[in-house]
């Protein structure tokens, strides 16, 4: 990383090029692409967009990044966009292109601070919309410790087909339902047509909407971040206003380091636990807190989730969606409300320049005798959060499991181990899933997936079949956000180290126990280690290219699956 200049002005590295003469190179290149003389003199902010065509997710960002310019250039300040990569967790379709998700988080990180580093940029925007797009976006920006802002390009609106709502998960559902003979040819073609009605990313508390509401009550985004829908009006308009946001945060020079802190990464967790969020988030703020140097762990996670119940009905697991939020006052308002119960740091500063107290000033005050998505803390979902951490001989270095109190708290059955998720799909079409299993699928950890695909397809399926509560999946993989059911996922160690995982047989019985927060292979230590006496690690499904580098790299997944630690 490039060490910061020792100046006073705004355009702290950007000088380096405009105002040295040794850089003249650079200087002309600047005038190339159309600078003036007048602008030479001003900071220069990159906007990286991960904006593409193919992604609904994603498809609208490059134009909101247009906004974001104007609103820069409107406040004396240089906006130059450029492009970072994203992923589809949508399209990735199985293992093959889901071993690209979670990499793809740490490719976006490794891109912006490139660019950023290298181009001597004095802040940096960032707008983005898939699952991974926010946390990749939100580590560069924590390693560059530059003045900056996230711009969440927005939820998507619901779809329609014969009077219900639909989204994406409603898609993986009617597979399960075609699988168990639930649905008619012309109905399944109805969801699948008209489940995603254009541009924003996927409409539940899923991961993309877990991130922007959690970011955004860590303070690097605007308030309503998080809650305008990708085509309403007021995403434009906060674009626009980020230009006046980021000459406050270059005048002051408050950085993400003053943002992420301790405090706000313990309000994140809280509207993560409130609105009930994807298990996802454990992974992701494990990776910013470390990017920032501060080192959250499992427990104080769980301690979060100890004292923040579930409040919201909101999908997965409940009946609202993202866009519903706004009608009742946006995440400001739960921010408030989870601010006056106590649960909420209101002296962290923000990309506003002033405080989550002071924010939330403004926001609208929940009333809980018109609305039903937020309950009130003292008739919560849940009493706890939804995330618990457990551990046991099955997972003795953790494992996250999102338990919302509807599927029950405590699991016992036998193991119905499949090798990659491909598999549960065929034992469900033949007949050999049964209530009363544990599917256990295994080799799909960070190393050994590689990559940590996400089970939507598999326990969408198993709920569209009728399953949902009567089996239970666990893996050294992870979860969709839009996962529901009894699923425990990120078990480490994973398999391809030789975790206990690996030693799993059909037939082993197997305890979840969300109450003691404990996970247990009831298989005798003897007969476990005569087990592992006969496992050797299975070769790597990749020696080269970007997954041979990510197999060497990535840390576990109770570290944030980062890639840039010894
Ligand atoms: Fe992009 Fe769901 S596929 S947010």
């Amino acid at each position: 990383m490039i060490a910061e200049p020792e100046t006073t002005e705004l355009n702290r590295f950007s000088r380096t090029l405009t105002q040295e003469v040794t850089n003249p190179a650079a200087k002309a290149m600047l005038y190339g692409i159309g600078l003036s003389e007048d602008d030479m003199q001003k900071p220069q902010i990159g906007i990286a967009s991960t904006g593409y065509e193919g992604n609904t997710c994603n498809m609208h960002l490059n134009g909101l990044s247009v906004y974001v310019k104007q609103g820069i250039q409107a406040n004396g300040l240089v906006g130059l966009i450029f492009n970072t990569i994203g992923v589809s967790d949508g399209m990735t379709n199985g293992n093959d292109g889901m071993r690209y998700s979670l990499p793809s988080r740490d490719l976006i990180a490794d891109s912006i601070e490139s660019v950023v580093s290298a181009q001597w940029y004095d802040g940096v925007v960032t707008v983005v919309g898939c699952d991974k797009n926010m946390p990749g976006a939100v580590m560069a920006m924590a390693r560059l410790d530059r003045p900056g802002i996230m711009v969440y390009g927005g939820t998507i609106r619901s779809g329609h087909y014969k009077g219900q709502k639909l989204d994406i998960v409603s898609a993986f559902e009617a597979l399960g339902k075609r699988y168990a003979n639930n649905i008619s040819d012309e109905d399944y073609e109805g969801v699948i047509k008209n489940a995603i009605p254009g541009a924003g990313a996927c409409g539940g508390m899923y991961t993309a909407n877990t991130m922007a509401s959690s970011i955004e009550a860590m303070g690097l985004s605007l308030p309503f971040s998080s809650t305008y829908p990708a085509t309403h009006e007021g995403k434009q308009e906060e674009c626009k206003k980020i230009g006046a946001a980021m000459r406050i945060l270059l005048e002051r020079n408050i950085t993400p380091k003053d943002i992420i802190t301790r405090e706000s990464l313990e309000n994140a967790f809280a509207v993560v636990m409130a609105l009930g969020g994807s298990t996802n988030a454990v992974l992701h703020y494990l990776a910013i807190a470390r990017a920032v140097g501060i080192n959250l762990t499992l427990d104080e996670i769980q301690a979060i989730s100890d004292r923040v119940p579930l409040l919201s009905d909101l999908k997965p697991s409940g009946k609202y969606y993202m866009e519903d939020l706004l009608g009742i006052g946006g995440v400001p308002a739960v921010m408030k409300y989870l601010y006056q119960q106590g649960m909420i740091h209101g002296d962290c500063i923000t990309v506003t320049g002033k405080t989550v107290a002071d924010n939330l000033a403004e926001a609208q005050d929940l009333d809980f005798s018109t609305q039903k998505i937020i309950f009130p803390v003292s008739q919560p979902i849940k009493t706890t959060g939804h995330l618990q951490v457990l551990r046991g001989n099955l997972a003795p270095d953790g494992s996250v499991a999102k338990i919302t109190g509807k599927e029950g708290e405590r699991f016992e059955g036998t193991a119905k181990v499949c090798e990659h998720e491909g598999e549960v799909i065929e034992a469900l079409q033949n007949g050999e899933l049964l209530p009363g299993q544990v599917v256990v699928i295994r080799n799909a950890g960070p190393k050994g997936g590689p990559g940590m695909s996400e089970m939507l397809k598999p326990t969408s399926a198993i709920i569209g079949a009728g399953l949902g509560d009567k089996v239970a999946l666990i893996t050294d993989g992870r979860f969709s956000g839009g996962t529901h059911g009894f699923v425990v996922g990120h078990i480490t160690p994973e398999a391809f180290e030789g975790g206990p995982i690996a030693l799993v047989q059909n037939g082993d019985r197997i305890t979840i126990d969300a109450v003691n927060r404990e996970i247990t292979l009831h298989v005798s230590d003897e007969e476990l280690a005569d087990r592992r006496s006969r496992w050797t690690q299975p070769a790597p499904r990749f020696a080269k290219g970007m997954l041979g580098k990510y197999i060497r790299n990535v840390k576990s997944a109770s570290e944030g699956c980062v890639t840039d630690e010894a």
